[in-house]
This record gives structure tokens, C-alpha cells and sequence, in this order.
């Protein structure tokens, strides 16, 4: 392409952008080991790019914006790399949370915080009440996440509530599973992107992303910035979504 990277936005279709996009944040650790850096340098870097994204998301008139951030597969890593995350992601709410509501963003987590010690705990609390009123971009960050865990909560929570509705027990809808879901409430993603050429969902989203368009860049997280963004923003809007039936195309 001839255009500086920066200019592609003009080949974005402004009527047509993904309502929701959701990001498996990847290559941090590898970013960091091409520079001889140590990992969390990788993680410091990837936060600059969690900025470019939201900020050209509220830009594009994206509706909700999730983030993976933290599997419940994470805590295999070395537990000085855990403790280094969870600071980054309290010094990131320290800083951005007055942005956050000032552009109007609501921010929400995703997974079992519980298991998160009690100051990040309460930081996530407090940035999701004082951004709850907010009509903006919804922010999404998917911490101490598993989709498979997600679902048994939600078949669990179904199971409690047949005690008292035992009607429930003739048979469970979508809508139900849904309802119970982390992302009650959300549509689903029309888009999935995964940075650092990994072809792996990782446990992310697997009931929502039934139907999303999969988008997977070799460019690793910390180098994933607006014309990336861009770029995979283009290349969903000249994919034919068809959810199993025929374009007219094909039809024919
Ligand atoms: C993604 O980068 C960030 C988290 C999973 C927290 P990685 O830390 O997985 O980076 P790589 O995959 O080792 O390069
Ligand atoms: C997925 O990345 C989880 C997050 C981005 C938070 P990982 O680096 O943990 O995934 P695997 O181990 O390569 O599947
Ligand atoms: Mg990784």
C-alpha cells in the first residue's frame, strides 16, 4: 500500500465498523526477547498499546472493546512475573482511570477477580462504579479469565436457580447460558484479533466468539498500535459474514 500507515483510516468504511472487537493481547515476552529486556519490560511496553487501541476505538465509534489480559492459565508463570502484571495493571488504573471517565468509557472486568488480592480488588471495584453511568465505548478487560470456566459458572448458576424455578430444568436456551455469562448484556464480538502469529483461542471467549471473524497478525502486542488496528478493521469489512446461510452471490 502506497499510504503512510496512518492514513489507511480513510480506507475504513466508517458505517460498518465492528461493533465489538475483542483482543488476545500476545508477544509481549517475545517483544522483550528480541531486545534482550526482561519479560515484564514486554508487559510495560504492551500498555502503550492498550492506550492506541482504546483511544482509536472510542475514534472509530466502536461500541465495546474487550480485552484479554489475564488467563486463569497465567498463573503457571513465575510468580515475580504475575506480581510485575498485577502492579502494571494497578499503575495503569491509577493513571488512565480520570481519562477512562472523561471519555466517557465504562470500564468492566471480565473472570473471577476474587482470586486478585484485595488492593487491585478494590481498584477494579472502584473503576467500575465510578465508570458505570458512562454511556461511551465499553472497556472489557478479561482478568484471571477462562471461557470454559465461565460456561460451568453459568450452567451452576442455572442448576441454584432450577430450585426455584424448576421449569428450568425442562430444558436451557442460549438465552440462558447468556444471561449468566460474564458478558450478560454485551453482543457479541464481531471481531477477534490475536497478535504474535499464534493460531490459538486460549480459552478466550468461547461461547461469544461462535461467529466472530478471526484476524491473526504476526506484529506482537507491544508493536500492535493504530494502523494495525486499522489494518484488521479493513480486512473485516471485506470479509462476507454469512452465519451458515448464502450471500446472494452463492445463491444463485
Ligand atoms: C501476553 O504476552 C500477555 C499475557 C499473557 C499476560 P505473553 O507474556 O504471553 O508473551 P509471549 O507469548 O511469551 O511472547
Ligand atoms: C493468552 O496468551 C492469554 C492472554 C493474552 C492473557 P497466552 O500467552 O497465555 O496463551 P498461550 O499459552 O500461548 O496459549
Ligand atoms: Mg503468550
Amino acid at each position: 500500500m502506497s499510504s503512510a500507515p496512518e492514513d489507511r483510516i480513510r480506507l475504513i468504511d466508517t458505517d460498518a465498523v465492528p461493533a465489538h472487537i475483542a483482543v488476545i493481547m500476545d508477544g509481549n515476552g517475545r517483544w522483550a526477547r528480541q531486545r534482550n529486556l526482561p519479560r515484564i519490560a514486554g508487559h510495560r511496553a504492551g500498555i502503550q498499546s492498550v492506550r492506541e487501541i482504546l483511544e482509536a476505538s472510542v475514534e472509530l465509534g466502536v461500541g465495546a472493546l474487550t480485552l484479554y489480559a489475564f488467563s486463569t492459565e497465567n498463573w503457571k508463570r513465575p510468580p515475580s512475573e504475575v506480581r510485575a502484571l498485577m502492579e502494571l495493571l494497578r499503575e495503569y488504573l491509577d493513571r488512565e482511570i480520570d481519562n477512562l471517565d472523561r471519555n466517557d468509557i465504562r470500564f468492566e472486568t471480565l473472570g473471577d477477580s476474587s482470586a486478585l488480592g484485595p488492593v487491585i480488588r478494590s481498584e477494579l471495584e472502584h473503576a467500575v462504579e465510578r465508570t458505570a453511568d458512562n454511556g461511551g465505548l465499553r472497556f472489557n478487560v478479561a482478568l484471571n479469565y477462562s471461557g470454559r470456566d465461565e460456561l460451568l459458572r453459568a450452567v451452576n448458576a442455572i442448576l441454584t436457580q432450577a430450585k426455584d424455578d424448576p421449569r428450568l430444568l425442562e430444558g436451557v436456551t442460549e438465552e440462558h447460558i447468556s444471561r449468566h455469562l460474564y458478558t450478560a448484556g454485551l453482543a457479541d464480538p464481531d471481531l477477534l484479533i490475536r497478535t504474535s502469529g499464534e493460531w490459538r483461542v486460549s480459552n478466550f471467549l468461547l461461547w461469544q466468539i461462535a461467529y466472530s471473524e478471526i484476524w491473526v497478525t504476526d506484529t506482537l502486542w507491544p508493536d500492535f498500535r493504530r494502523p494495525h488496528l486499522y489494518d484488521a478493521i479493513i480486512a473485516y469489512q471485506k470479509r462476507e459474514r454469512r452465519y451458515g446461510g448464502l450471500t446472494p452471490a452463492l445463491a444463485r
